[in-house]
């Protein structure tokens, strides 16, 4: 299958593609669908403490009878509940029913307290007693990564950041910056241009490219990704779509094809900013009005 792991910082391999427990909920729900994604092919988990299924998520693995070495187990640190990150990882591997976590995360740079540096070195000292194999960041910006780089004996192995189309050209100084640095980028809510702004002016390309290639268009995005060097973190309720992202690994676009996808959200994101500005406009006129209405 063609996506080949990637080697991490930490020397450790990860599957390029994952399957997320967001939005899962609790209970059976997400029991059946990480059991799902795991059946289809599935060997990466992307769960957080935050998502409030790590132990259904664990149940999950457990069932599927893989051996530990084979699946790969992400999760966050999301400061839950106001606790440490001492105490957090270990109610996650007792959640999760594991005795090391491949990869943990810091959820949000606004949760490394007191400040980053002190919260890495907390992160440090995990890798180290061996807990976790490979420690990395989420949603870190460049100045986060700067701050942190600055002050580390272990680099992180990863940033986990919200990549689609949309936001490509706001988040590539991060993507060169950890490219730079040897931390692998992994993208999560790639299909936002299918999910949440459909009608937008990544469909055309999206759908041009999904007819010619015969198909879908969320492997097109998912291919997207995966040209930009990026390790997917994605999720599905359906077993067809899971298989087909896991098809679209096959998927090589053209450095044609990807700059139309670029160029296609290029324009969506600046006719985003607009709408906003316009938003924020409208919104500060409406008080201004109601300001004077106010005076007389
Ligand atoms: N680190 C962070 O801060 C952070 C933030 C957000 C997410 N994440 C991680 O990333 C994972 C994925 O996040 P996400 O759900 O935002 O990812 P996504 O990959 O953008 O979206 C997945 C959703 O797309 C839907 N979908 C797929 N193809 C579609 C199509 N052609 N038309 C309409 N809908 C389509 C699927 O619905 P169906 O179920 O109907 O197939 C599924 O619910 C999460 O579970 C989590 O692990 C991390």
């Amino acid at each position: 299958m063609p996506w080949e792991p990637v080697k991490l910082n930490s020397g450790h391999e990860m599957p390029t593609i994952a399957f997320g427990t967001w939005k899962l909920g609790n209970g059976a729900g997400p029991i059946d669908q990480v059991d799902q994604a795991i059946s289809v092919g599935f060997s990466h988990i992307d769960t957080a403490q935050a998502y409030r299924n790590e132990t259904e998520a664990g149940k999950a693995i457990h069932d599927s009878g893989l051996k530990r070495s084979e699946i790969f187990i992400t999760t966050k640190y999301s400061g839950l509940n106001g606790l440490d990150i001492k105490t957090s990882i270990k109610n996650s591997l007792q959640n999760l029913g594991v005795n090391y976590v491949d990869l943990y995360l810091i959820h949000h740079p606004r949760l490394a307290v007191p400040d980053i540096p002190t919260a890495w070195k907390e992160m440090e000292k995990l890798k180290e007693q061996g807990v976790v194999k490979s420690i990395g960041v989420s949603n870190f910006g460049v100045n986060d990564l700067a701050v942190l780089l600055a002050s580390t004996k272990i680099p992180p192995a990863a940033n986990q950041i919200l990549l689609h189309p949309y936001v490509y050209a706001t988040q590539a100084p991060i993507i060169d910056y950890a490219k730079k640095h040897n931390i692998t980028i992994e993208a999560y809510s790639a299909l936002i241009p299918l999910t949440e702004r459909p009608g937008g002016p990544v469909d055309v390309p999206v759908k041009e490219l999904a007819n010619k290639l015969n198909v879908a268009p969320e492997q097109v995005l998912l291919a997207w990704v995966k040209a930009k060097g990026a390790v997917v973190v994605t999720t599905s309720s359906k077993k067809d779509r899971l298989q087909r992202y896991l098809d679209a690994g096959d998927i090589a676009l053209s450095d044609e094809e990807i700059t139309a996808i670029d160029a296609a959200g290029a324009s969506g994101s600046s006719t985003e900013a607009s709408r906003k500005l316009f938003t924020g406009i409208l919104i500060i006129a409406a008080c201004v009005a109601l300001t004077i209405a106010g005076l007389k």
